[in-house]
């Protein structure tokens, strides 16, 4: 499976997601704006680590640079970005991380959430890639295919902080991602069964 994803995206997924690529846009832009923000609230709480704040503000702007290319293909369908759509994934996610047993890690509560931001991007990165064959527009294809490409390298760059702020204990950090990776792989699981859905995520 995808960087460690436990539960693949069911394959119809991508088969309705194809059928309303604008509901799929508007969705997909306020991940990347949701992505920015949760970077930059994570640098603002952690300004005692310079290459901490560096990292996460450098992905806000790449996830800011996103969120305004997914505008551009909104605007071309005419589409409004509108409210969030209900985000249940992020929510179950949340909610999750209270029901979690304790983590011994240093830094605990930032390892966690720098590890479901390193699975959020995972996720995302699985779906671009379900998605890409089923997109003839040319521009738009292009597009998604390098989000894939970022999206797995952010993965990755979350993962490589999470290592840090514990103090270098990657066996403790990867052991807790696996944690966070069934978790994940339930939530997907119980929202494919609850509806078909539209979004990057749920
Ligand atoms: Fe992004
Ligand atoms: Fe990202």
């Amino acid at each position: 499976m995808m960087l460690g994803l436990k539960v693949p995206t069911d394959a119809a997924w991508a088969e309705e997601a194809a059928r309303d690529l604008g509901r799929v846009l508007v969705d997909h832009a306020h991940c990347e704006m949701k992505a920015a923000s949760n970077a930059l609230s994570l640098a603002a709480r952690h300004p005692h680590s310079v290459a901490l704040v560096r990292a996460l503000t450098d992905l806000a702007r790449e996830e800011i640079d996103h969120f305004q290319r997914v505008l551009v293909f909104l605007e071309r369908r005419g589409l409004a970005l509108g409210p969030p759509p209900v985000d249940a994934y992020a929510a179950e996610l949340r909610r999750a991380r209270r029901e979690l047993p304790a983590s011994a890690l240093p830094s605990a509560a930032l390892v966690d959430r720098l590890l479901v931001g390193a699975l959020i991007e995972a996720r995302s990165c699985e779906r671009f890639k379900l998605l890409l064959p089923k997109i003839d527009e040319r521009a738009l294809h292009t597009f998604y295919g390098e989000l894939f490409a970022a999206e797995a390298r952010h993965h990755r760059t979350l993962v490589d902080l999470a290592i840090a702020v514990s103090g270098g204990d990657e066996a403790g950090v990867l052991a807790r991602l696996e944690h966070w990776s069934e978790v994940e792989g339930r939530i997907v699981r119980a929202l494919a069964s609850a509806a078909p859905r539209t979004t990057i995520h749920g």
